[in-house]
């Protein structure tokens, strides 16, 4: 017999129990009869696959190349011991487009059919629920859509329907569906309808995941039988209440985050003494954190945030020794820190942003305690100076949107672990601690939006890691010394640290709102990326980019877009920075984005900018002079180009014209650029404010005649043409006399419905099916 590798690569606990009971299920049942039909219901198979799938084909396509070969030997087929009759078919990740095949009720022994990771769209065929011995039914990551019927399938074990567009209740197929069920993912749907009564007569459920649809109503209330629940981000409602949790519990996940249960959450659910993870997260639960759960010694993972909790944190939790992740964020604890979060002595993650505390960090002990990996304290009140004394294991120490003041410990440059320090939007002063040159893991450094003078430390070269680099608006002044380009140069150390360390499961809540300060989604080309940033999506980002992979289409100049390629940032604007720019830029060999403006940068830009993968390029308001390099035509995935506001003089480098990325463009007042601009090609795609100021420029014509009035910002401009004056009388000439002409109209049809007279009426019809044709004309 022939096991599909896609079985057997799945190690996890349920997928050996299905595979048990499925090898069980093919001793009990095989039974020899002509293995010729089903035959013929692959070919046909496979034929009708091939007519959806013209081009791209995957592994079906090598069934009965070779005359020879049994149908059990083709590739994604599994037949029965003595093979005579499929059992199994596995088109996992296949390239399969079109809807559902609609015969594989012919296959009479089909008890596996794995068709997840493909494009396969419509309904899901009636011929489906006529298979009615299949155990095994995997469709996820599909474009699946419509109603669920699944009454005929009551043999059924494992059902993973996760990631389609399937909609509506599911009470067509619950609890038909029941008689055998162990696993039913339905997960990321658009499932709506009560959950309360669905799973009552599933005896063996076990995994259950209901994540993101749209079920509302209250919960079903049987769920600690099972070893896994999660109703994450559904519209769910009501109590949690005490007796969902009596008898015996063998819950090792409860998820029941992102709904709109209110309450009390109960201390009965120290009953279920498995519980590896409970997620609360964005609900309305109130009053107490019930003290019960300190006896659950198997939790991991605690996420209470956005709740309404009291502040009372009970003492027992500290017993809980694996615990490792604590999110208390955005439940309004207000006042000052509660004492016992320094105590917490064995946790490596602990949120508590948005809870509007005062008061300092002095007394509290909480950057001191042992374990401790990441902590986020941004999003409060909090004020006074920073304690010096700090844990040496923390990575990300995240202290953003508070008001600390006082000058940054130098202390904080001893955490060779640390890859993200945020202290961005406080009221720190002094200078950046020159120690910060032995963070060589650091990631990420977010200093802006504060009040820190002095110079940018040179040492700051020595951070091989960073990456992200971020001080803007800030007093900082001094020169862009040569030794800074060295910063970032190599990161992937860091990196391979996540890759071996990270765990996926356990590092979230709280990305979204620092992964929106550390990737900037306003600027290229990190927009891309943010444009849909959600729950699920920070995390993902959160996972690809500490491990270095990249998820930016940037490319190095000249080449083509390198996926692989991560995109650093260096962020200096609204500084008094002086001085050159140095020529050893181009060794910043990752850098996408760069920000100079508002500063006092000098002297001519080096030609050597042109060997970046920039796609920002921002210097407005400077000193600069010189002319233009027209290398910065080479820069070939640049977006945002901003030379505003400075001195640069000489002939205007047509190379920009290649330019075919540019989406923000600005050389306004550099009153001494001469030259001319093309009157096609990129450049005439932006507005004349994008060339204000600058009188030796000059300018295509149609921009000077047709006062091509733009959007300040120099952003590109589609609809020039329209914007003619002439044009535009046009226009409300015709409206003008399409209006009279409604009118007119109008008055004739009251005037003919009232005489109500047969020819009158043949005259309305004509008369409508006149205005029909204008205005299908004018819209
Ligand atoms: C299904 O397959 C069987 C066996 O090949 C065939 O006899 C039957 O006509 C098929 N039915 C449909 C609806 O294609
Ligand atoms: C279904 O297939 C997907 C993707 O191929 C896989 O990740 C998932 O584990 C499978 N589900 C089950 C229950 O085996
Ligand atoms: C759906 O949930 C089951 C049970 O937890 C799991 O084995 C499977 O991998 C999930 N499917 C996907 C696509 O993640
Ligand atoms: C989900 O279903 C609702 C109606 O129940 C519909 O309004 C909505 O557009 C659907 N969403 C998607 C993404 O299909
Ligand atoms: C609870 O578990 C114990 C031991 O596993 C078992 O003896 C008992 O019958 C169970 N109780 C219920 C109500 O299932
Ligand atoms: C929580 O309760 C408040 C009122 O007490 C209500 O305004 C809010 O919408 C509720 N939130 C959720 C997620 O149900
Ligand atoms: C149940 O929830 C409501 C809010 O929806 C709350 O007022 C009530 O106190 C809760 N009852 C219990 C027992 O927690
Ligand atoms: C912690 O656990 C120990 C025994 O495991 C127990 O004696 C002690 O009372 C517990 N402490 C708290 C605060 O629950
Ligand atoms: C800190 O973590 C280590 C390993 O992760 C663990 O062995 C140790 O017990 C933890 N320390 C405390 C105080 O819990
Ligand atoms: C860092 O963690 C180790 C164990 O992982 C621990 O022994 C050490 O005390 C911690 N260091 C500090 C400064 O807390
Ligand atoms: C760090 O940078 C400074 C100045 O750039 C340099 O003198 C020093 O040798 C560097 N230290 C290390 C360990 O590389
Ligand atoms: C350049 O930076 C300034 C200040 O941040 C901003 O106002 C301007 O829009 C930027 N220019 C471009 C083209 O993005």
């Amino acid at each position: 017999m022939v096991v599909s590798p896609g079985i057997m690569a799945n190690g996890d606990s349920n997928s050996l129990l299905s595979l048990v009971s499925f090898l069980l299920f093919i001793l009990i049942t095989a039974t020899a009869v002509t293995g010729d039909s089903d035959r013929e219901v692959l070919l046909s198979f496979k034929s009708y696959l091939q007519s959806w799938n013209p081009t791209e084909r995957g592994k079906y396509n090598e069934w009965e190349t070779t005359e020879k070969q049994g149908v059990c030997q083709w590739p994604g087929i599994i037949c029965t011991p003595e093979g005579s009759r499929i059992i199994g078919i596995n088109l996992r990740d296949s390239t399969i487009s079109g809807p559902l095949f609609g015969n594989f009720s012919a296959l009479t022994q089909l008890a596996f059919l794995d068709l997840s990771s493909n494009t396969i769209g419509g309904s899901i065929p009636d011929d489906l629920n006529r298979c009615h011995n299949l155990k095994h039914l995997n469709l996820s990551l599909n474009i699946i859509e419509r109603e669920l019927s699944f009454s005929g399938l009551s043999n059924l074990e494992v059902l993973d329907l996760s990631v389609n567009r399937i909609e509506g209740d599911v009470h067509s197929s619950f609890p038909l569906l029941c008689n055998s069920l162990i696993v039913a993912n339905l997960s990321t749907n658009n499932f709506s309808g009560r959950i309360d009564d669905i799973f009552n007569e599933c005896r063996y459920l076990k995994y259950v995941d209901l994540r993101y649809n749209g079920f509302s109503g209250e919960i079903w209330s049987d769920f600690r039988r099972l070893v896994k629940f999660s109703v994450s981000r559904n519209r769910l409602s009501g109590n949690i209440s005490a007796s969902m949790f009596r008898g015996n519990c063998t819950l090792q996940v409860l998820d029941l985050s992102g709904n709109g249960f209110a309450g009390e959450f109960p201390g009965q659910v120290s009953n279920c003494q498995n519980l590896n993870v409970l997620d609360l997260w964005g609900n309305n639960f109130t009053g107490n954190i019930p003290a019960e759960i300190g006896s659950i010694s198997s939790l991991r993972g605690l996420y209470f945030g956005k709740n309404e909790f009291s502040r009372d944190i009970p003492e027992t939790l500290l017993n809980l020794s694996n615990l490792v992740f604590l999110d208390l964020s955005r439940n309004n604890f207000g006042g000052e820190l509660q004492e016992i979060f320094g105590r917490f002595t064995q946790v490596e993650y602990l949120v508590l942003y948005g809870n509007s505390y005062v008061g300092g960090l002095y007394s509290s002990n909480i950057l001191t305690l042992p374990n401790l990996s990441r902590l986020d304290l941004s999003y409060n009140n909090f004020s006074g100076r920073l304690p010096s004394e700090i844990s040496q294991n923390l990575t990300f120490l995240i202290l953003a949107y508070n008001n600390f003041s006082g000058d940054i410990p130098r202390e904080y440059g001893n955490m060779p672990r640390l890859q993200a320090l945020d202290l961005s939007f406080n009221r720190l002063t002094g200078s950046i601690p020159s120690s910060f040159g032995k963070l060589t893991s650091l990631l990420w450094l977010m200093l802006a939006n504060n009040s820190l003078s002095g110079e940018i430390p040179r040492e700051i070269g020595n951070c091989t890691s960073l990456l992200w680099f971020n001080v803007a608006n800030n007093q900082l002044s001094g020169g862009f010394h040569p030794e800074l380009t060295k910063m970032g140069s190599n990161p992937l150390p860091t990196f391979e640290v996540n890759r071996r360390t990270m765990d996926n499961t356990i590092s979230r809540s709280g990305e979204c709102l620092v992964m929106r300060r550390w990737i900037p989604a306003e600027f290229p080309p990190f927009k891309f990326v943010c444009a849909t940033f959600t729950n699920k999506s920070c995390r993902t980002l959160w996972n690809h980019v500490l491990k270095g992979k990249c998820i930016f289409p940037v490319c190095p100049a000249g080449s083509i877009v390198d996926p692989l390629d991560i995109s650093g940032y260096l962020q200096l604007s609204g500084n008094k920075l002086s001085g050159e720019v140095p020529a050893n830029i181009s060794q910043m060999k990752k850098l996408s984005m760069l920000h100079l403006g508002f500063n006092e940068f000098e002297g001519k830009l080096p030609i050597e900018i042109g060997l970046l993968p920039l796609a920002f390029l921002n210097l407005t308001r400077n000193k600069f002079s010189g002319q233009i390099p027209q290398e910065i035509g080479n820069l070939s995935s640049l977006q945002n180009l901003d030379l505003s506001y400075n001195n640069f003089s000489g002939n205007f480098p047509t190379s920009l014209n290649e330019l075919s990325e540019m989406s923000k463009f600005n050389i306004s007042y550099n009153p001494f650029i001469s030259g001319v601009i093309p009157s096609s090609g990129q450049l005439a795609t932006f507005g004349k404010d994008s060339f204000l100021g600058n009188p030796l420029l000059q300018l295509p014509s149609f921009f000077i005649q047709s006062g091509n009035n733009n959007s300040s910002s120099g952003e590109r401009d589609n609809g020039r043409e329209e914007d003619d004056d002439g044009a535009a009388i046009d226009m409300l000439v015709f409206y003008w006399s399409t209006f009279s002409f409604y009118v007119v109209a109008l008055m004739g049809i009251l005037v003919l419905m009232y005489l109500d007279c047969p020819w009158c009426r043949a005259w309305l019809r004509l008369l409508d099916a006149f205005m029909a044709s204008l205005k299908s004309m004018l819209s």
